[in-house]
């Protein structure tokens, strides 16, 4: 049976697809669901989840997708059981040592996003030397969305020019959209022309909702460990058919 979005019912097409979007967005929603219905404990989700992970940075390199950013752990992630959070700790560790050399190998620039203070200073110092490693390599962007909510970036962001303007370095006259932008985390990344979310959950969850503003949006009807190529490129598929306006209007074919 062929993967059909939850928006149109299209199927996953051969080969490439004829428009690639530059910056997809994941959320990689339905581990916990995946396990249980398996009748097994959670976390399993959470473990497959990470090889689906793999996939998915493969399958980005390959179709040409220049940024990808994972949702792999949100701000409101701390409330829940000790043990999976514990594990999805864990799972990080274990991606960024087992996975590190590949993805500086295949040309990959990890960015990470997200509140780093209050993780443990051996997750910090994996996050900064994946940055470091990768840092100067030009294929493909994974943003690693990791202890990230969206409120709270912007938050953080008008904090820093209220600073600003207390201080008499900024005018309120001169805050805008584009400065803004620029002081998010995700600062000379372009806005995600795509979202993907599995599992059938329609909702951002606080990920990138400024940077969202003109998004696609496509809610695929699998869980998140049954991910690979071919739901992505279902998911781009779909993405071709819109048509994006940008609160514009539509293009008339007449003279
Ligand atoms: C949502 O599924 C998924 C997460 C909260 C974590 C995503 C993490 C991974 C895919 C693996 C870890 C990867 C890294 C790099 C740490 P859910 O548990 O909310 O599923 P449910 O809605 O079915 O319960």
């Amino acid at each position: 049976m062929s993967l059909r979005t939850a928006t149109s019912g299209a199927a996953a097409p051969e080969g490439l697809p004829a428009a690639v979007p530059v910056h997809v967005g994941v959320i990689m929603d339905g581990n916990g669901r995946w396990a249980t219905s398996r009748k097994l404990p959670r976390v399993e989700g959470h473990r497959r989840g990470v090889e689906a992970l793999r996939r998915c940075v493969r399958a980005a390199r390959e179709i040409g997708i220049r940024f990808l950013t994972i949702y792999s752990f949100s701000s409101e992630n701390w409330s829940r059981p000790l043990g999976e959070v514990t594990e999805l700790l864990r799972l990080l560790r274990l991606f960024l040592r087992n996975d590190l050399a590949e993805l500086n190998a295949t040309n990959v620039r990890v960015k990470v996003i997200g509140e780093r203070a209050n993780l443990s200073p051996d997750i910090r110092q994996l996050l900064a030397d994946a940055e470091a490693l990768t840092r100067d390599n030009t294929g493909l962007t994974l943003v690693v969305a990791f202890n990230y909510g969206s409120r709270q970036e912007i938050a953080a962001a008008v904090a820093r020019i209220a600073q600003d303007v207390a201080a008499g370095r900024l005018k309120p006259e001169d805050v805008g959209v584009d400065m803004i932008s620029q002081r998010l985390e995700t600062a000379g990344i372009p806005d995600p022309d795509l979202i993907v979310r599995t599992s059938g959950e329609q909702r951002l969850s606080n990920f990138l909702l400024w940077q969202a503003a003109y998004s696609e949006f496509v809610f695929l009807p699998i869980n998140w460990p049954d991910f690979d190529k071919d739901a992505l490129l279902c998911a781009i598929a779909e993405y071709t058919r819109r048509e994006r306006r940008f609160g514009g209007v539509t293009k008339s074919p007449g003279p």
